[in-house]
């Protein structure tokens, strides 16, 4: 009775042991092999990578991965932290911290000097001044009617002074944050370029007892099949053949090679969808006059999106000579509203404001001056390009960023149409739930702004709506147009999953190596 159950047992052990055999591809049994040759070390990846004689780590990772899912192994994971200077902190390291430089100039100055005339004497920049004085207020100094005082002397010294020995420390090499000053590593974190930290996860690899009793026959590297190909179902080999399983989680080398940036393969996409649905691309110029610009959309002069501090307005070419006939006509339509059964603004109109030069705002300029050079031809054309704001860059704002740009002008072109094209746009381009809402642009009416369902929140990607009258007839069209401008950025951050718009042109290589293929 005993020995027909220890009998079972056994084979059942091997059942097992052979599945997991078949199961080991020639990664892992290549792997298992060199840690069996010495069962009890703890491996670190550089003696794994020699013994196995790979040159890439992620095939230590990958089949360190199915060995350890196999029970044969263990992974112990163990993180440091380095800490070393940055480009500034090697600066300071040579000729001192900023605060430790002023400081001591504070220290000897007359007293009649200690402002920020004499710091400028001195020889501190413009630069260094603002965040210098900066760190000395957060230090204690204070500025009472524009001279620097302080109390407490000694305690700023000693603060400065445990800062420098910190930055000196650093100087020839990296350290292990763990034998410095958490809070000097903290404040230096804070300021630019001082230091670098660098955080490295060291792996080592050991086998289990199951791995050390593992049965080495059978470990041989064999011939597995990785891709079933029409020649090999024509015969009969596949039928013992052993078969490579594929693991689409399996960790694996990113391929180094060059690709479109991001932003290009995107505008590529659009495109494509735009020649698709049947639409021309069109293009036009930076440059334009504040006629094209603006006063062609019937956006009054007054309108605060023209002063300055929206529009770059140009030196060179400061005037942009606009045609005497639309100039009259803007002049007619804007003051009166010609015939175009309007009012118009019923101010005088400026023909020299017409005419100054100016980076387009937006991209609404082409599909106008393409209207004036086709009045009486139907079009549906679109374009991808740059404009121009004085924006603040912040997470959401950039001063140069692209617009996609379309019109429909045809005799029968109506607010349904406008609608089911960009719905079809935004659904070939991955994004079928849109919807519309009533918005107010000058030029046209109705006036709709397009949102698209993203991560739970609808979020508003451009403006359109039918081109008023004021703005199709002095262009010599009888057809209404359907227009619509909106922000490649936004669409962007969409398809690439991200939050901070300035990420899009950051040249980290590394970053835009792992951003979606599209
Ligand atoms: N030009 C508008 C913008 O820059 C978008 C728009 C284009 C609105 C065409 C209506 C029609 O936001």
């Amino acid at each position: 009775m005993a020995y027909f159950k220890a009998s079972i047992k056994a084979r059942r052990y091997q059942r097992r042991v052979r599945g997991e055999v078949l199961s080991l591809g020639n990664n892992e049994r290549r792997m298992l092999r060199a840690l069996l040759s010495d069962a009890s070390r703890n491996w670190t990846l550089s003696e794994i990578l020699e013994v196995t004689e790979w040159s890439d780590q992620v095939h230590v990772a990958g089949a360190g991965q199915a060995l350890r899912e196999a029970g044969l192994i263990e992974i112990r994971e163990s993180s440091s932290r380095s800490v070393r200077l940055g480009p500034e902190g090697q600066n300071a390291a040579s000729n001192g911290l900023l605060e430790a430089r002023i400081w001591n100039w504070l220290l000897q100055a007359e007293e009649s000097e200690r402002n920020m005339q004499g710091l400028f004497s001195a020889g501190f920049e413009r630069h260094e001044a603002g965040p210098g004085v900066g760190l000395l207020k957060s230090l204690g100094v204070k500025v009472e009617s524009g001279s620097f005082v302080w109390e407490g002397e000694k305690e700023v010294t000693a603060t400065i002074e445990s800062r420098t020995s910190f930055i000196q420390s650093l100087e020839d090499s990296q350290h292990d944050a763990g034998s410095l000053d958490s809070s000097l590593i903290d404040h230096f974190q804070g300021r630019k370029g001082l230091i670098e930290i660098e955080d490295t996860i060291t792996r080592n690899w050991t086998l289990t007892k199951a791995g050390v009793e593992y049965n080495t026959e059978g470990l041989e590297e064999v011939q597995q099949i990785g891709e079933i190909t029409p020649e090999l179902l024509q015969g009969e080999s596949w039928r013992d053949a052993e078969f490579k399983p594929f693991d689409v989680n399996a960790p694996a080398p990113i391929p180094a090679g060059g690709r479109p940036h991001p932003m290009q393969a995107l505008i590529e996409r659009i495109r494509s969808v735009f020649l698709e649905m049947g639409f021309s691309e069109i293009e036009g110029d930076y440059v334009q006059s504040a006629g094209w610009n603006m006063d062609a959309l019937f956006i009054p002069q007054s309108h605060p999106a023209r002063t300055m501090q929206d529009t770059f307005y140009l030196n060179d070419p400061e005037k942009v000579e606009v045609a005497p006939e639309m100039l009259d006509l803007w002049a007619k339509v804007h003051e009166h509203g010609h015939d175009t059964g309007s009012k118009g603004w019923g101010v005088e109109f400026d023909k020299e404001e017409a005419q100054k030069g100016l980076l387009r705002t937006h991209t609404t300029v082409n599909t106008i001056r393409h209207i004036a050079e086709n009045p009486h031809v139907p079009s549906r054309v679109f374009g991808i390009g740059r404009v121009f704001r004085q924006e603040t860059i912040d997470r959401t704002h950039l001063p140069e960023f692209h617009q996609i740009e379309g019109i429909i002008h045809e005799p029968d072109a109506n607010l349904p149409m406008l609608i089911s094209t960009l719905k079809t746009f935004y659904a070939k381009m991955g994004y079928p739930d849109v919807r519309v809402r009533p918005a107010y642009f000058p030029y046209t009416e109705p006036s709709v702004e397009v949102e698209v369902f993203w991560r739970g929140e609808w979020l508003e990607l451009g403006g359109s709506g039918i081109f008023r009258p004021e703005v199709t007839e002095p262009l010599g069209t009888e057809w209404p147009v359907c227009a619509w401008g909106m922000g490649l950025e936004r669409l962007a951050m969409l398809v690439l999953g991200l939050d901070d718009i300035r990420e899009l042109y950051q040249p980290d290589l590394e970053r835009l190596s792992k951003m979606p293929i599209l």
